[in-house]
């Protein structure tokens, strides 16, 4: 079975290694890794694929950065080549990228000849189960033409924010309704998909993905202490990423925050790694000479997988806007303060450590953590580094594959 494995934007990375690794190991499939190189520096994506022990992919569709629908139609249209070239079975999508969308929507769509016999099968939910050799088929009964595409199944499936401001959002709801098989993370995906509609026997409750990652790598994140270098002790500082458009694309709002920031760290030391577009807003707002100059603001590049885990693993909380970090968060038992009106992780906030806030109630809920008032959370039942095998035996349960 011809599998592709969509990567794209840094998030991508620590969601298909795990996937990648897994089926590596199965004689009946043959993963190949696709980047639409929607994140392209050195920083945000090669030195993922090296922590992860990732090959070079084998296609790249360097489509890099623009609006949503120059990033969107690049990859479809690079993508729909590579689909006609190369004719995979499946085509595994993760997260909520532009790029999860897109290759979706591509594959959806797509139609190829047969180059075998067809076997014309149902594929709306209710048969899956085809022989892995052959291309999904679709029997168009009008015409009588027997239609051919790729499955498509998504990792992280049904997370809902319920926030269509958000562009992910909007990834997370496409890619959804087009999937044959929805692999989820949490019983409140499963619902989510429900209650749009999605047939209960395509939804597939795996567990967290990105926690295999974190497993895999333990020994070597463990090993680092990336703190010595600030001259910063583990355990006291706080670990700052921000990028969402909502926090870092209006120049007041991303005064604000930093305004905030700034006076936290008259309470504890922060490291912010700075992802590029907030970078490049901070340099057009003009206020980059301002925190550089902070004292116990450390600004970084961004950092490689190990390297950053190591600095989540021991810090004493952690200010955010990304999804990951709520996970992992959540896994480590650490505080996170999600500077967000919603979150698509409930789990996190109802079961994990993590906490929604508005710049206006961030000092207060930094100094209540460091106060001691804070309540442990517990970890989400398969959040366990055990997703990749779940998700290969939900691929051989669904094509009948015994080996
Ligand atoms: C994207 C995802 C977001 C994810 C985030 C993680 C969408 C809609 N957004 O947001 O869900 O949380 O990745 O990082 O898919 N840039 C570089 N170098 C790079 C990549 C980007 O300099 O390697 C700069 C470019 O100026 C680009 C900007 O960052 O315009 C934004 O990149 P883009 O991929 O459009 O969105 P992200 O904000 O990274």
């Amino acid at each position: 079975m011809l599998i592709h494995l969509i990567a794209a934007a840094r998030p991508n990375f620590m969601k298909i290694a795990p996937l990648y690794h897994a089926l590596k190991k199965e004689k009946w499939a043959s993963p190949i890794i696709v980047h639409t190189g929607q994140h392209y520096d050195l920083n945000m994506s090669d030195a993922f694929f090296e922590d992860l022990s990732l090959p070079q992919p084998d296609l790249h569709l360097g489509v890099g950065s623009g609006t949503h629908a120059e990033q969107t139609g690049h990859v479809m249209i690079a993508y729909e080549k590579a689909l006609l070239k190369t004719r995979p079975d499946l085509v595994i999508v993760v997260g909520d990228v532009n790029s999860t969308m897109a290759c979706s929507l591509t594959a959806s769509k797509l139609q190829y000849a047969p180059t075998s016999p067809p076997e014309p099968v149902r594929l709306d939910g209710e048969d899956l189960r085809h022989q892995a050799t052959s291309k999904s088929s679709i029997v168009n009964r009008q015409s009588s033409i027997v239609r051919h595409r790729p499955l498509i199944a998504h990792i992280e499936a049904g997370l809902r924010s319920f926030d269509r401001t958000m562009p992910e959002e909007i990834n997370r709801i496409v890619t959804d309704s087009l999937a044959d098989i929805l692999w989820t993370p949490s019983p409140d995906a499963d619902e989510n998909l429900i209650r749009e509609g999605i047939s209960r026997d395509k939804i597939h409750l795996v567990g967290n993905i990105m926690i295999d990652s974190l497993e895999m790598l333990r020994g070597k994140i463990e090993k680092q202490a990336v703190y010595d270098e600030f001259r910063l002790k583990a355990g006291d500082y706080g670990l700052v990423t921000l990028h969402r458009p909502s926090n870092v694309d209006d120049p007041r709002v991303l005064k604000a925050l930093c305004a905030v920031l700034t006076r936290i760290t008259e309470r504890i030391p922060l490291v912010f790694p700075v992802h590029p577009r907030t970078r490049k807003n901070l340099e057009q707002a003009a206020l980059m000479p301002s925190l550089t100059t902070t004292n116990g603001l450390f600004l970084l590049e961004p950092l490689s997988y190990v390297w950053f885990m190591n600095l989540v693993f021991n810090c004493r909380l952690a200010i955010t806007d990304s999804g990951g970090i709520q996970e992992e968060s959540t896994y480590l038992g650490i505080p996170c303060l999600t500077l967000r009106p919603n979150t698509e992780r409930p789990v996190t906030v109802h079961q994990g450590t993590n906490q929604l806030c508005t710049p206006e109630d961030l000092e207060t809920r930094v100094e209540s953590i460091l106060s001691g008032k804070m309540s442990q959370g517990t970890v989400p039942e398969l959040w366990d580094g055990q997703t990749a095998s779940r998700v290969v035996n939900s691929l051989k349960s669904l094509f009948r594959i015994d080996c």
